[in-house]
C-alpha cells in the first residue's frame, strides 16, 4: 500500500467501527508490527536520501494523525460493545443533603409558636443609630446604664453608628411607624464587645417581644411566656419573675423557668438550682413611649428579650455557645 492509499482508507475505517475491539484491529492493520504504515517506515532505509526525507516526513506525519484519530475514537467507544452486568437491586448512592443550623431550627420554632399566638415577625438592621439603640430606650449618653452593653462603635471618632447590642432598638423603629395595638417579635443578630466563654459570644441572637395596647399588663406577659415555654419544651413549667433593671422598662424583671431537663430537681444545666434564666422583660417605660410619640397615659405595653442560642442549647443539649458559628461540620451534621 502506498501512503496515499493508506490515507484514503484508514480514517474512514476508524470512524466506521463500533467497538473498541474492532478499532484495535484497525490499529493493528496499519500501525502493527506488520501494518501497512509500519512497512513503509521500515522500507525507508532502502530509499535514496532525497526520498527518505520527503516520504519519511509524510509517513511520520500520517502516523501522528492516525494515532490522534485512534485515540479520539477509543475515547468514544470506551465500554461500548462489552456486556456489563448491572445489578438493579444494588442500593443507590446516598444523596448528600444540606442541614439547617440548630439556630435556624430553634428560630423557626420560636417564630411559629408566637405566630400562633397572633404575633407578627418584624426585623431591623444590625447597624443601628446610637439614638435607637440607647437614647430612645431611656439610656442617655454618659448614663451608667450604658455599661450594661459592651458596644462595637463603627467609627470611634463619630460615635453615632454601632452594631446593635440588643434587638430592643427595633421596638423604637416599629413604634415610630405603627400605631397600637400590636404584638410583634423581633428575631435578630446582636453584638457585644465581650470576652467569650462557653456562655458568652460576641455575636449572638435575640428574640425581642413587644405588645402594646390598652390594658396590657405584666400578668399578660407571664401568661404568654409560660404558654411559649410549654409549647417549646412540650412540658409543664413554672415561670418566676424576679426584679431586674433595664432602663427601658418599669418595672423590670428577670424571667426564670423551671429546668426542663431535671424538672426542678437540680442538674448541670441549671447549675443545681432547678431554675433557668430565660431573659429580661418588663412594662415599657413612659420615657420610651414619649420618644416614639405615644401617649403613656393611653397605652401600656410589655417587652421582653430572650437569647435564641440559649433555647437551642437547652433543647438540643449543646454545651458551648461558641459552637453555633464555629463552622465545624461535625457539629452541624448532628441536627
Ligand atoms: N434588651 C435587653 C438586653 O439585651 C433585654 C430586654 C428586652 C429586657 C426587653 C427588657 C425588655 O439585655
Amino acid at each position: 500500500m502506498t501512503l496515499q492509499e493508506i490515507e484514503q482508507l484508514v480514517f474512514a475505517e476508524i470512524i466506521r467501527v463500533t467497538t473498541a475491539k474492532e478499532l484495535e484491529e484497525v490499529q493493528h492493520t496499519y500501525l502493527g508490527r506488520k501494518g501497512h504504515l509500519t512497512a513503509i517506515l521500515r522500507g525507508l532505509s532502502t530509499l535514496s536520501l532525497e526520498e527518505k526525507r520527503t516520504i519519511g516526513e509524510q509517513a511520520n506525519a500520517l502516523r501522528v494523525r492516525i494515532e490522534t484519530a485512534l485515540k479520539e475514537q477509543f475515547g468514544k467507544l470506551e465500554g461500548k460493545g462489552e456486556e456489563k452486568f448491572f445489578d438493579i437491586t444494588f442500593p443507590g448512592k446516598k444523596v448528600v443533603t444540606g442541614h439547617l443550623n440548630p439556630l435556624t431550627l430553634i428560630l423557626r420554632e420560636i417564630e411559629d409558636i408566637f405566630i400562633s399566638f397572633g404575633f407578627s415577625v418584624v426585623e431591623g438592621p444590625e447597624v443601628e443609630t446610637e439614638f435607637n439603640n440607647f437614647d430612645a430606650l431611656n439610656i442617655p449618653a454618659n448614663h451608667p446604664a450604658r455599661e450594661m452593653w459592651d458596644t462595637f462603635w463603627l467609627k470611634p471618632e463619630n460615635q453615632k453608628l454601632l452594631l446593635r447590642t440588643h434587638t430592643s432598638p427595633v421596638q423604637i423603629r416599629y413604634m415610630m411607624t405603627h400605631e397600637p395595638p400590636f404584638r410583634i417579635i423581633v428575631p435578630g443578630t446582636t453584638y457585644r464587645y465581650e470576652a467569650t466563654d462557653a456562655r458568652h459570644e460576641m455575636q449572638f441572637t435575640q428574640v425581642e417581644g413587644l405588645v402594646v395596647g390598652k390594658d396590657v399588663t405584666l400578668a399578660n406577659f407571664k401568661a404568654v411566656i409560660e404558654a411559649f415555654f410549654i409549647r417549646l419544651f412540650a412540658q409543664k413549667v413554672e415561670i418566676r419573675l424576679r426584679p431586674g433593671y433595664f432602663p427601658f422598662v418599669e418595672p423590670g424583671v428577670e424571667v426564670d423557668a423551671t429546668c426542663p431537663r431535671c424538672k426542678k430537681k437540680g442538674c448541670e444545666l441549671c447549675k443545681f438550682s432547678g431554675w433557668l434564666e430565660l431573659g429580661g422583660a418588663g412594662m415599657v417605660h413612659p420615657n420610651v413611649f414619649d420618644a416614639v410619640k405615644y401617649n403613656p397615659k393611653e397605652v401600656q405595653g410589655f417587652a421582653f428579650g430572650i437569647g435564641a442560642e440559649r433555647f437551642a442549647m437547652i433543647k438540643y443539649g449543646i454545651p458551648d455557645i461558641r459552637l453555633f458559628r464555629s463552622g465545624d461540620l461535625r457539629f452541624i451534621r448532628q441536627f
